[in-house]
């Protein structure tokens, strides 16, 4: 691929904060007139908008873990073929609410299907495209599953109980671990406005 923009991802768990900054980020990409594009995984494609459906049905309560780790790799290379990839080429940027690190996290550690075997059934969309930077937001999941309290009915995964999401929140520190370089960890249980700050600040030290 003739990459030309940058690919960024936002990484955590439930409740972190991810949507509400990517709407700040919005906006602040749009005051910069940067061509930039924002997508969601699994979805933003036709095809992986149905697949994410299915994947978060509650009454899905059959899916085996490895079907569910095979659907989010399915959903993940629609969007990277479809979208990521078409977009870095032209010169516009990407920014990924979640990527193959959510995989790892939930399906590879939580699930316990191990990150070997997801970065394998990964492999498609991983050789086309790395994120040049991936922002972590980092909160407890006690904390994230509080802020959810408040909020619409939960989907086939949050509904996991708060062990399951204690490994994830484990996972997550693992690959932070893993790979320093393009990992940022950003203290999430700060005011929107200081992690806005924080997030603001990682974005605009990245060599663009
Ligand atoms: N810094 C913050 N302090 C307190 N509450 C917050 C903060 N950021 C977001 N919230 C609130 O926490 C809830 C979850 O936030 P949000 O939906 O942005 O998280 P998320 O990481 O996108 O969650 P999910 O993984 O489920 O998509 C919302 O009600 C939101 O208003
Ligand atoms: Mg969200």
């Amino acid at each position: 691929m003739n990459k030309k923009g940058k690919f960024i991802t936002i990484e955590g768990t439930d409740g972190s904060g991810k949507s509400t900054q990517l709407e700040l980020l919005k906006k602040y990409f749009a005051d910069k007139k940067t061509d930039t594009v924002f997508v969601r995984d699994p979805g933003s494609t036709q095809i992986g908008e149905k697949i994410r459906y299915l994947i978060l049905d509650t009454q899905n309560t059959a899916m085996s873990d490895e079907t569910e780790a095979l659907l989010y790799a399915a959903c993940r290379i629609q969007l990277v073929n479809e979208v990521i990839v078409p977009a870095l080429e032209r010169g516009t940027n990407v920014i990924c609410d979640r990527f193959v690190d959510s995989s790892i996290a939930y399906q590879g550690f939580a699930r316990g299907l191990g990150k070997e075997k997801i970065e394998l059934i990964n492999s498609f969309a991983l050789e086309k495209c790395m994120p040049d930077l991936t922002v972590f937001f980092n909160l407890p999941p006690e904390k994230g599953m509080l802020r959810k309290n408040n909020q619409k009915e939960l989907d086939r995964i949050e509904k996991e109980s708060i062990n399951f999401h204690k490994k994830v929140y484990n996972g997550y520190l693992s690959l932070l671990n893993a790979y320093p370089q393009r990992i940022h960890s950003i203290d999430a249980s700060l005011s929107v406005e200081e992690v806005f700050n924080s997030v603001k600040n990682i974005i605009e030290a990245m060599r663009w």
